[in-house]
């Protein structure tokens, strides 16, 4: 497949509206070769519409998409050299699986020789040579995946797109089939694109994230970075557990920023922020970024726990502050009983994924 391997993707100012929805808002990407990017948003954001306007499905209002740096906006579909898996796969069902996969070399023009070359490579690649024969009803969900992953390299498409490629597997088999899809795409070194409303797919799965909201790319960035960096209130909140803290900025210097939380204690944040001392805040806090404890100390937070869940090898903590907020923490489950009642929250050092501006309290003002 090493023709396929290698080209780097770019969106510039990409911007589509659908009537009055704007479902993709000057949008720029650029994308190394061989990456493996997510796009990542809730329903309705506009990630299938980038996705159709990177295949040529869609036109976009403005803007353009380039191929190894030559734009290749002008071109239709079948000239762009992009393979598209669709979240339902598409076979043909009448077709057996290895004319599933030659249907696309022989629409080309292949020679027959080349196209069955093609057929028996793919069918390797995706280890489904036994099942060459069969018909796709006659496959289960992870094995029809296989095969229309086949027919899109096949082509040897210079960039791979995948539109929620796993929502049609049940639990089990959707995290085999990430593995598989992972390895095949490191092996390729094919770029691709793939679209999922799933944080936990894109985290486990992609060198970069772009995360969308109602067709803004909020943050494009690698999975760490995105979880423990968030760039936005809509990251932090979207992507893994966010408990969000009340506070005021009490101070700001080099360091980061210092808060004041609703008991009156203030704490470093380490973090930076570009609002001034005063303006409500929220701090944002991840569940394994604190722990509870039956024992006070310098920083402790009184709070009480309202509710525990035991999963596996880890405890959750439900534990309500002065303020009536609560919050979960996360913590590996220890030889004695749970703790229970009044206890002391400890926030871990360096381990607020952000400051946001706390809007709360303006609607409330301004209706007074
Ligand atoms: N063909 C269409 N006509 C009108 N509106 C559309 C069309 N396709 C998508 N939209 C709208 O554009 C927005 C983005 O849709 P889409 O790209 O499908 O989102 P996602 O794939 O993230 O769920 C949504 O508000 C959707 O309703
Ligand atoms: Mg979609």
């Amino acid at each position: 497949m090493s023709q396929s391997a290698g080209h780097a993707l770019t969106l510039r100012g990409i911007s589509h509206a659908f009537g009055q929805v704007v479902a993709a808002n000057a949008i720029d990407l650029d994308i190394r070769p061989g990456e493996l990017v997510s796009l990542l948003g809730p329903s309705g954001c506009g990630k299938t519409t980038l996705l159709k306007i990177i295949a040529g499905f869609l036109r976009q209002t403005s803007g353009d998409v380039l191929v190894d740096g030559a734009s290749i906006s002008h071109l239709p579909t079948n000239r762009r050299r992009i393979g598209i898996v669709f979240q339902n796969y598409a076979l043909f069902p009448h077709m057996s699986v290895a004319q599933n996969i030659a249907y696309g070399p022989i629409a080309a023009g292949r020679p027959k020789a080349e196209t069955d070359a093609v057929v028996s490579e793919m069918l390797d690649v995706v280890q489904m040579a036994a099942f060459r024969d069969r018909l796709p009803r006659e496959l289960s969900g992870g094995q029809q995946q296989r095969v229309a992953l086949a027919r899109c390299l096949a082509i040897r498409p210079r960039i791979l797109l995948l539109d929620e490629p796993f929502s049609a597997l049940d639990k089990n088999l959707r995290l085999d089939m990430q593995i598989e899809i992972k390895r095949l795409q490191r092996q390729s070194g094919i770029t691709t694109v793939m679209v999922t409303h799933d944080q936990e797919e894109a985290l486990g799965m992609s060198d970069r994230i772009a995360v969308l909201s109602r067709g803004n790319l909020e943050q494009f960035a690698p999975p760490s970075d995105i979880y423990d960096r968030p760039a936005s209130l809509f990251v932090n909140t979207f992507v893994g557990t966010a408990n969000l803290l009340r506070a005021t900025v009490a101070g700001i210097s080099a360091s980061g920023a210092a808060v004041r939380l609703a008991d009156g204690m203030v704490i470093e944040t380490g973090r930076e922020t570009t609002l001034s001392v005063g303006a409500a805040v929220l701090v944002a806090v991840r569940p394994e970024g604190m722990r509870v404890s039956a024992t006070g100390g310098a920083g402790a937070i009184g709070a009480e726990i309202t509710a525990v869940m035991p999963i596996g090898p880890a405890l959750i903590y439900e534990v309500t502050l002065i303020d009536g907020s609560s919050v979960k923490v996360v913590q590996e489950r220890e030889a004695d009983a749970p703790l229970a009642g009044p206890v002391f929250l400890h926030l871990k050092p360096n381990r607020i994924t952000g400051l946001f501006p706390d809007h709360s309290g303006d609607t409330h003002k301004k209706g007074n």
